[in-house]
């Protein structure tokens, strides 16, 4: 191994989110999806570097970062695209709502699967349209879309779905067979495919992602790609990411929803982007060996029937586990759990039923995961 994820990293007095959010208190944070680990040392060491040019004036993406980008998708994924065709965005969430304002009129529906990512359910809302949640089927210990009730959700009102591909929080990687039939379940309806694949390169089994777009023919221009080096490589505070529109009146619709509102990139948020891009890769394969193992000790726990009440499917991608909870018939399942020392999130906003879900980020050292385990062991068996 020649980076450490082992090693703990006080962020208690940091400008960390995850960690201020139960201040004086002794609450493993297992929430919000970012990492405990330090950032890759190649972008690490491109910041420091850019830092000490010293001139911060308004930023542009450069040729190098679009070279880099194009070369990347290539390389990873086969999918060549086209560098007019990207749009860089300061968040994904920020493209969520923008994609949401873009296409149709106020009122107009836009579909999803459930549980999910929760700006996916309030996005459409926050830009005047309607949000049709269709429930996931949980079959044979997996998550899938449900086809049959898509093609029921589906009015002249509907103008696009909102896919998350890999699956935030249930940790699918949809196969080319499943993304082919959403591909063609969006075509026959006219539909915008708003595809969010920011855990694209966080895939843990060995199952290849496929960028919905890339299966080519008509979804490629019917689809808005938002991607993002910050959930793999650990940089979402520096705000990069990027919307990939391979249509040109679909890309001027997005340019023109976000104009006005949407702020430029912060240029330390493209070089961290560029340098993840380009020397990323040693970093990745060690993190997600270290994720799987983190995965494996959780499941296993589960498996071995030491978390009663606890179920879970298998975890294909992604460092988050959608835990069941249901079987315990908690009234505040996310306080019972803080009571005992574990901030998870609460699974109502992912459109479920109050206190059946609960998700926990297991991109943390694996001490910090054996430590939340033995305390959600103590919390079960004090019930
Ligand atoms: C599916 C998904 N989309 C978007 C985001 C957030 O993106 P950003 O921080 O770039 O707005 C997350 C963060 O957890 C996510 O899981």
């Amino acid at each position: 191994m020649n980076f450490d994820f082992n090693r703990p990293i006080d962020r208690r007095q940091s400008d960390s989110r995850k960690w201020h959010r139960y201040p004086g208190r002794d609450i493993l944070p297992l929430w919000i999806a970012d990492m405990d680990f330090a950032a890759a040392p190649a972008i690490v060491e491109a910041l420091h570097a850019r830092v000490d040019h010293g001139v911060f004036g308004y930023g542009a993406e450069s040729a190098s970062l679009h070279e880099a980008t194009v070369a990347y998708l290539a390389r990873r994924y086969g999918w060549t695209v086209d560098p007019a065709w990207i749009v860089w965005l300061p968040g994904l969430v920020t493209g969520l709502n923008v994609a949401a304002a873009a296409f149709g009129e106020p009122g107009d529906e836009i579909l999803c699967a459930t549980p999910v990512y929760p700006p996916f359910l309030t996005a459409p809302a926050n830009q005047q349209r309607r949000t049709v949640a269709v429930p996931m089927t949980r079959s044979g210990g997996r998550w899938e879309l449900d086809f049959a009730a898509l093609e029921r959700a589906v009015t002249p009102r509907t103008r696009a779905f909102f896919l998350c591909s890999p699956h935030n929080p249930v940790g699918r990687a949809f196969t080319r067979a499943e993304l082919a039939q959403l591909a063609d379940f969006c075509v026959r309806h006219g539909l915008v495919l708003v595809s969010d694949e920011i855990h694209c390169d966080l895939v843990l089994d060995d199952v290849a992602h496929v960028p919905v777009a890339a299966l080519g023919g008509e979804i490629a221009s019917r689809t808005i790609t938002l991607m993002a080096p910050s959930k793999t490589y650990n940089v979402p505070g520096l705000g990069c990411s990027f919307a990939v529109i391979p249509d040109a009146a679909r890309r001027a619709a997005f340019k023109r929803a976000a104009q006005g509102t949407v702020p430029d990139v912060n240029v330390l948020g493209y070089v961290a982007c560029e340098a993840a891009l380009r020397h990323g890769e040693p970093w990745r394969q060690e993190l997600l060996a270290y994720l799987r193992g983190n995965r494996d000790l959780l499941e296993q726990t589960v498996a071995r029937g030491e978390l009663p009440g606890v179920s879970m499917t298998h975890i294909e991608a992604t460092y988050l586990a959608w835990l069941d909870v249901s079987a315990l018939g908690l009234t505040n399942a996310t306080a019972f759990f803080e009571q005992h020392g574990l901030g998870f999130s609460d699974g109502a906003p992912f459109g479920v039923a109050k206190d059946t879900h609960v998700r926990l980020n297991f991109g943390c050292t694996r001490a910090t995961l054996v430590e939340a385990l033995a305390r959600l062991q103590r919390a079960l068996a004090a019930r």
